[in-house]
């Protein structure tokens, strides 16, 4: 690492078991991140649910990473600014890469809107050889604005949330998603398939 922002005065300690060793240790496959993005309302964190609840169910080390719950403790301090966005989504590029590390299957959902941001989450996986697949929850916005399980697009179109992605902020969709799943077309159970076949067929899982 040889970045201006790398603080000096620290050395990285190796440990001494390595991704492919430590898979096989525990029996399964090496860890991975599935990195869920979308507008609010796209299914994002139902599906990753859905997908954790499967995954644990055939006995493999799922762990969901949801925007709203690490808002709540690791990213309080943040808000949703661009620079509080970029900085909500890096962090969180870290933390599923950790849990990616330990053999687990990290889930991340989060609407993630920035493309750049969501490809420095790749990039940091890239390096580190662990895979990385994108997610597309995708659905056009007056159907999510229809849903809006959580009263925020009213909020938003009364004023009284500003920064609202696909309403007042920007969404950029991803180009080549690796999964890209049209949620208003699909059932949750048709989307969390989508998602294991492609597990399967990359033979990640
Ligand atoms: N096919 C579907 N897939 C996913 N969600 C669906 C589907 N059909 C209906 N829904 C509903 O749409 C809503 C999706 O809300 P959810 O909280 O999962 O979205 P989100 O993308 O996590 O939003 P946010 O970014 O605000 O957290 C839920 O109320 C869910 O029950
Ligand atoms: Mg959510």
């Amino acid at each position: 690492m040889s970045s201006s922002s790398t603080p000096s005065n620290i050395t990285w300690h190796e440990g001494q078991v390595s991704r492919d060793e430590r898979a096989q240790l525990l029996k399964h496959k090496p860890g991975l991140t599935i990195w869920f993005t979308g507008l609010s309302a796209s299914g994002k964190s139902t599906i990753a649910s859905a997908l954790e609840q499967h995954l644990l169910h055939r006995g493999i080390n799922a762990y969901r990473l949801d925007g709203d719950n690490i808002r709540f403790g690791l990213n309080k301090n943040l808000g949703f600014s661009p620079e509080d966005r970029t900085e909500n989504i890096r962090r969180i590029a870290e933390v599923s890469k950790l849990f990616a590390d330990s053999a687990a299957i990290a889930i991340t959902s989060f609407i993630s809107p920035y493309r750049s941001d969501r490809d420095s989450a790749r990039q940091l996986h890239k390096e580190a050889g662990i895979p990385f697949v994108e997610v597309f929850a995708d659905l056009p916005v007056e159907v999510a604005e229809q849903r809006d399980p959580k009263g925020l697009y009213k909020k938003a179109r009364a004023g009284e949330i500003k920064d609202f992605t696909g309403i007042s902020a920007p969404y950029e969709a991803p180009e080549t998603p690796e999964v890209h799943i049209r949620t208003d077309q699909n059932t949750i159970a048709e989307a969390v398939g989508q998602i294991v076949a492609y597990l399967e067929a990359s033979n990640i899982l």
